[in-house]
């Protein structure tokens, strides 16, 4: 690998220009987390700053929400994974907030809602193993066991490590008579600078795809050895 432009004639230098982006949404799925309020209804916010390190994950979070403040108090929450399909019923959350009065922070807009599942036309129902209830119409529901809560270093967001300890997964998603989620099936909903986003088509499969038969992309050549 070379570091240096000049020695690479491909690499156009002029290519890139410095930018000071507002934000960093660079493409991840948007997942609605459910935890449950102090008077024990649940509440919901849509996010996508997280990913899945094994079977914890971990998500970031604005410090002065309702969720951050219920996972402080009450350690459990479910990750429901919308399929792209559901997009509007996301973004008919994106004003919302379960915490009143609104905390000083939010953008201008946002109001409280006590019924977030109501205003989103989603329905609850019941978890397994933890307390806030699970989307039904997220094909993938995971519940989990918080961990960690800590505050990152400006201290306007919290950052959220959970154990995943039971995972919910629509029918049409696995493959059938195993417990692999076929990804050929799966079209998470994905965040992107604001805008909202299915898959694309699929290019390839890693090389330790448990489901090779199931795409329609292929296996990127061995590297040449020559
Ligand atoms: C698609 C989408 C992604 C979002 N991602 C995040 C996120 O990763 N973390 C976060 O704290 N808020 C995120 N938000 C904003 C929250 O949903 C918003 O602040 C909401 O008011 C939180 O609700 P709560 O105060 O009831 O917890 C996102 C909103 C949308 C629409």
């Amino acid at each position: 690998m070379t570091t240096d432009t000049h020695r690479n004639p491909s690499v156009d230098p002029g290519s890139h220009r410095e930018i000071e982006p507002r934000v960093l949404y660079f493409g991840t799925p948007v997942a609605l987390v459910s935890t449950l309020n102090e008077d024990g209804t649940p509440n919901l916010a849509p996010i996508s700053s997280l990913w899945a390190l094994g079977m914890l994950l971990v998500v970031g979070l604005g410090a002065t929400g309702q969720t951050a403040r219920n996972l402080e108090e009450r350690p459990e929450m479910v990750v429901n994974m919308p399929s792209a399909d559901l997009w509007e019923r996301v973004e008919r959350l994106a004003p919302l907030t379960g915490r009143d009065p609104v905390p000083e922070g939010k953008p201008p807009g946002c109001r409280f809602e006590a019924d977030k599942f109501g205003a989103a036309g989603l329905t609850a129902t019941g978890s397994v193993l933890v307390g806030p209830p699970r989307v039904a119409q997220c094909p993938l529901q995971l519940e989990t066991k918080v961990r960690h809560v800590r505050a990152d270093d400006s201290g306007e967001h919290v950052i959220v490590e959970a154990r995943v300890v039971r995972v919910h997964a629509e029918k049409g998603v696995i493959v059938p008579g195993t417990h692999h989620i076929d990804p050929a099936s799966w079209n998470p909903l994905i965040y992107s600078f604001r805008h909202y986003f299915g898959l694309g088509v699929e290019r390839g499969y890693s090389h330790r795809s448990q489901t090779p038969t199931h795409g329609v992309g292929g296996r990127a050549p061995e590297p040449s050895r020559a």
